[in-house]
């Protein structure tokens, strides 16, 4: 069985690197935008993807070897277009291991916007705050992860001899840049807005975590937990993308709670602060361009 797993993952990965190139090559013909920036917007957080100008949005299902959304609550499409008078493509809509797919197909839209141009991923989810201090509502600014399914295995790098893609043993420390951190925080301050730093771990789902397993979660060091981003920051630095991560807090997830988490209730705890969570992603744009602007 371990057999071939190997080897089904080795045969993939060889074809990696042209599966990149022709998505990327799909999608430049339908825009010839050279995003900077790259944005992936979590569960509930879509409509971030409407503010954009000169859009240009294309279907999932029409760009070569980017598999479907099949969560209700993330729209499947790409867009390129300008947020903050910055070019940038945006994932509305991510993909999951819990939706059956692999882990190198889950991350190949992160490879395909680096070689659109992309050099810094912001990276948007919603988590549960498996940290007591936090409140439903509340952001968190990633610091560090802990990606469950890899430690047991499952990194999107697993079966890569290529060196196209990328070196193949990335180191992790400082994954998310601390230069964009501090920019995160600065915008934070000045909208009034609470903005915790943490930990995200991140399972694989779809079930939400028993109490034991939220206890556990908290005991190895997470604020924050999710089924999702984790992967996508991997290949992210493999790639030499700069990465900044925000978790919306939808749920406490301590352990002790009295009443059940739903998708349904998480979707609409994410959509009731979407005007906040809108005006923080684009400050942070905003400042994170002016940043770059400066010599
Ligand atoms: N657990 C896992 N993923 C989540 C949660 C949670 O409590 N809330 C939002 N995404």
């Amino acid at each position: 069985m371990l057999q071939t797993f190997h080897y089904v993952l080795k045969g993939t990965c060889t074809m990696l690197y042209d599966q990149v190139i022709e998505a990327a090559a799909a999608i430049r013909a339908s825009s010839n935008l050279r995003p900077t920036l790259a944005l992936i917007l979590g569960s509930g957080l879509g409509d971030l993807a409407n503010e954009l100008e000169q859009a240009v949005a294309i279907a999932y299902a029409d760009i070569p070897h980017f598999v479907h959304s099949t969560v209700a609550s993330h729209a499947g499409r790409l867009l390129l277009g300008w947020l903050e008078n910055m070019p940038v493509v945006v994932m509305q809509g991510r993909f999951h291991l819990y939706e059956g797919y692999a882990p190198h197909v889950v991350t190949l839209p992160v490879r395909v916007m680096r070689m659109l141009g992309a050099e810094v991923l912001l990276v948007t989810n919603a988590a549960g705050g498996v940290n007591p201090a936090y409140c439903p509502g509340d952001f968190m600014l990633i610091r560090d992860h802990i990606y469950m399914p890899g430690l047991a295995g499952l990194s999107p790098l697993v079966g890569q001899d290529d060196v196209r893609l990328g070196e193949r043993f990335p180191s992790l420390t400082l994954a998310y840049e601390p230069q964009l951190r501090a920019a995160a925080r600065v915008v934070a301050a000045g909208q009034n807005v609470t903005l915790h730093e943490g930990v995200y771990t991140m399972v694989g789902g779809s079930n939400f975590e028993t109490s034991a397993e939220l206890k556990y979660l908290r005991v190895i060091g997470t604020d924050a937990v999710g089924m999702s981003t984790a992967l996508e920051v991997i290949v992210a630095r493999q790639v030499g993308m700069r990465v900044l991560g925000i978790s919306l807090i939808t749920n406490s997830a301590t352990g002790s709670e009295t009443g059940e988490v739903s998708h349904t209730s998480v979707v609409e705890a994410a959509k009731a602060v979407r005007t906040a969570f809108s005006a923080l992603i684009r400050g942070i744009v905003r400042e994170i361009a002016n940043r770059s602007s400066e010599p």
